[in-house]
C-alpha cells in the first residue's frame, strides 16, 4: 500500500451542552468548509440515534501531512476552541485506515481490551487534580497563563447535567443524572429510569454504571452526580456497593444545576465495605 491510498480517518465523540445544538451546527459547517478550503478533508457529522446531544465527527484526511498541517493550524484551533466552550469532545479513533486494522501502528486506532486482572488492580484516582470545580480559592490561578486563556472542556457535572435531560421519573418527578469517568477519559452518562411498579427503578448511577461494563470498560476514576435541589443527592445505598464493586474508590462530586456542592471519596461514604474479597 503506498501513502498515497491511506486515508487518515478521525473519530471523535462530540457531547453537545443542552440547549447549545445550535451553535454546534455553525460550528461543524464552519470546520467543514474550512477543511475543504485548505484541502485538508472532509467532515461528517452523524447524530447519535439513542442520544439527540451526542455526536460523531468523522474527519477524513487527505493524507498523514494534511492532518499534521491541520492540528497546528491557528484557524482549525480556534474552531476547536469554540467547540469546547459548548461540548465535551473525547477522541476515539485516530488511525491510519488499513485493509487489516490489526497491523495498525497507531494503538488508539485498535480495541482498547480490559487489561485489568483482579479486584486489587483497580485504578485509584487519576482525576485531574487541576479541574475546575476542584479549585480551592476563587482567584487561585491553578493553570498556565496560555492555558488559563483557553476556555475549559465540558466538565464532568454539566456532563451529568446533560445525562439528567434524559431522566425517566414520570412517578418521583426526582431527576436525577450522573457522568462517569474511565480511567482512559471517556465518560458515560446515566440517568434514572423508573416504572409502573416503582419497585424496578433504577439509579443514574447505576445506569451509568452498567452502560460502562456492558461497553467493556473497567477501570474508573470519578463520578458526578447532579439532581435539581439545593442539597447534594449522594448516592444510595444500592448504588454505593455497585459503585464500590466496579469502580474502587471513586472520586464523587456532587452538584445541583448551577453548582459544585461537594467532592467526596466513596471509601468515605461507604466504610467497612462488603466485596469480592470478602468471599
Ligand atoms: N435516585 C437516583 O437516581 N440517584 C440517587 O442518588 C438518588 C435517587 C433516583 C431514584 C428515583 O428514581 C428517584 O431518584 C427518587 O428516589
Amino acid at each position: 500500500m503506498t501513502s498515497s491510498d491511506r486515508a487518515r480517518l478521525s473519530v471523535a465523540l462530540v457531547d453537545v451542552a443542552p440547549g447549545r445544538d445550535a451553535e454546534f451546527q455553525a460550528i461543524a459547517s464552519d470546520f467543514e468548509a474550512l477543511l475543504i478550503r485548505k484541502n485538508y478533508g472532509r467532515f461528517d457529522t452523524i447524530r447519535d440515534e439513542a442520544d439527540p446531544l451526542r455526536y460523531y465527527a468523522v474527519r477524513h484526511w487527505n493524507s498523514a501531512d494534511a492532518a499534521a498541517q491541520c492540528h497546528a493550524d491557528p484557524e482549525v484551533q480556534a474552531i476547536t476552541d469554540r467547540l469546547r466552550r459548548i461540548a465535551r469532545i473525547t477522541h476515539a479513533i485516530n488511525g491510519v485506515q488499513r485493509a487489516d486494522p490489526g497491523s495498525t501502528p497507531d494503538r488508539r486506532a485498535r480495541l482498547d481490551t480490559d487489561r485489568r486482572a483482579g479486584f486489587d488492580r483497580r485504578k485509584q484516582d487519576a482525576g485531574s487534580p487541576a479541574g475546575p470545580d476542584r479549585r480551592a480559592g476563587g482567584d487561585r490561578r491553578v493553570r498556565s497563563r496560555r492555558q488559563a486563556a483557553r476556555p475549559a472542556a465540558m466538565s464532568l457535572v454539566d456532563a451529568a447535567r446533560q445525562a439528567r435531560e434524559h431522566a425517566h421519573a414520570a412517578f418521583s418527578r426526582f431527576k436525577v443524572g450522573a457522568a462517569l469517568e474511565t480511567a482512559d477519559g471517556v465518560v458515560i452518562g446515566g440517568c434514572n429510569v423508573e416504572n409502573a411498579t416503582y419497585g424496578l427503578t433504577i439509579c443514574a448511577e447505576r445506569v451509568a454504571m452498567f452502560k460502562a461494563l456492558s461497553e467493556g470498560h473497567r477501570r474508573f476514576t470519578r463520578i458526578a452526580i447532579v439532581a435539581d435541589t439545593a442539597e447534594p443527592t449522594p448516592p444510595c445505598g444500592a448504588c454505593r456497593q455497585i459503585l464500590w464493586e466496579f469502580g474502587g474508590d471513586l472520586e464523587i462530586q456532587l452538584a445541583n444545576l448551577t453548582e459544585l456542592k461537594g467532592t467526596h471519596r466513596l471509601k468515605d461514604l461507604l466504610p467497612m465495605p462488603f466485596d469480592a474479597r470478602l468471599l
